[in-house]
């Protein structure tokens, strides 16, 4: 198929690309670099084998939208672009709003008039909020925490409204539990701008002595050890089941709204622990107060995926470990890199102009 991978300069967007491309499905990344690296091209080139086709577009400017199509006969659309950092969310909802809301309008209006009828799109667990019962199931009541909760639930609102009115539409909504890890190559992973908002990355730039120790948000949870539990699954695991939600949509012909998790919940102070076991690093931490929004344990009843998709996570906590550590060890600053990588970084601005011009 040709597919539209929207924001696939980002942390999942590329893993994704990896096992899309290595199915035989030819891409053209589209992403904005608002939260991203133009060096991801390069790197992607160098695990796929073959450079991945790239436009720049935000997705809130239609006309950029609009030239993403233009002639290019998509079979089907990802859609990964959005802001995702809770507390961020808080403190900025019209960003989030615009970005999200607006861009993903953009996209469906185009993705209407271009006669594309396949959508996988990046929804989140944070729909479910605090859940009254684990492990959550699908069906659990819808009822957010946060600005950026409330974006995704309303995105995913505006696609069954498209389903709804036109038949022939078909959407994958993927409700991603906690994804973490990285490729196993260590080229690609997660890179955040600034202090990092989700556990992993924070706990690795504790082990490589970015920050001098983990803060963990309260340590009086009803929990098995007073932490936060939730699922974490292995980013390459996640990526798998965006090419299994093509094949259903195409094969199936029909929509579908899954979890995505282990099924498992690990505490902060467990993957805190297994990451030292992995990494040999110690992660030292301290319990500070809880934040606002937060809820004490959150894992995904993920027999749906299981059923419709024939997916299930195959990687555990020592593998989304290992390959984090190995990530974070090769590029101790992220895609930033050190002045030893800058003829790399010009390689990789050289590799996206060239992609460019394919795509
Ligand atoms: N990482 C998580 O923990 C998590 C959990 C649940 C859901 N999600 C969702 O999965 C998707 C991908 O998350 P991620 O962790 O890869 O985030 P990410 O920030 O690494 O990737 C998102 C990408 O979208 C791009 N983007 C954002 N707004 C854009 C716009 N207007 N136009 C074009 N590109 C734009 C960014 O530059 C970035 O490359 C997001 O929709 C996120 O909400 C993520």
């Amino acid at each position: 198929m040709r597919i539209l991978v929207c924001g696939g300069a980002g942390y999942i967007g590329s893993h994704a690309c990896v096992v899309l491309a290595g199915r035989g499905h030819d891409l053209l990344v589209a992403d904005n670099f608002a939260n991203s690296s133009p060096r991801v091209l390069d790197r992607l080139r160098r695990i796929i084998g073959a450079p991945v086709a790239f436009r720049q577009a935000d997705l809130r400017v239609r006309a950029e939208v609009d030239a993403l199509f233009e002639g290019a006969g998509f079979d089907a659309v990802v859609h990964f672009a959005a802001l995702k950092a809770v507390g961020d969310s808080c403190r900025r909802p019209l960003a989030y709003f615009d970005n999200n809301i607006s861009g993903t309008i953009q996209l469906l209006q185009a993705m209407e008039a271009a006669g594309v009828k396949r959508l996988v799109f990046s929804s989140s667990a944070t729909v479910y909020g605090d859940p009254e019962r684990v492990p959550v199931r699908e069906d659990a009541a819808l009822r957010t925490t946060n600005p950026y909760g409330r974006t995704k639930l309303v995105m995913e609102q505006l696609i069954g409204d498209l389903c709804q009115s036109d038949p022939a539409f078909r959407a994958a909504n993927l409700r991603y539990f906690n994804p973490v890890g990285a490729h196993p190559s260590g080229l690609i992973g997660e890179d955040p701008g600034g202090v990092p908002d989700n556990l992993m990355p924070y706990i690795s730039q504790v082990a490589v002595g970015r920050r001098a120790r983990l803060q963990v948000f309260g340590g009086d949870w009803p929990t098995i050890d007073g932490t936060g539990v939730r699922d974490y699954l292995h980013v390459m695991d996640l990526a798998r089941a965006h090419a299994d939600a093509l094949d259903y949509l195409v094969g199936e012909d029909r929509s579908l709204t899954v979890n995505l998790g282990t099924g498992r919940g690990v505490s902060v102070l467990e993957l805190a622990r297994a990451f030292a076991g992995a990494s040999g690093c110690d992660v030292p931490y301290e319990i500070v107060a809880r934040r606002d929004g937060d809820v004490a344990e959150v894992y995904a009843d993920p027999s749906l995926a299981q059923r419709l998709l024939g997916w299930r996570a195959e990687l555990g906590v020592d593998a989304m470990c290992r390959d984090a550590w190995r990530w974070q060890s090769m590029n101790p600053d992220g895609y930033r890199g050190d002045a030893a990588e800058v003829g790399e970084a010009a390689a990789s601005q050289r590799d996206a102009r060239e992609a460019l011009a394919v795509g």
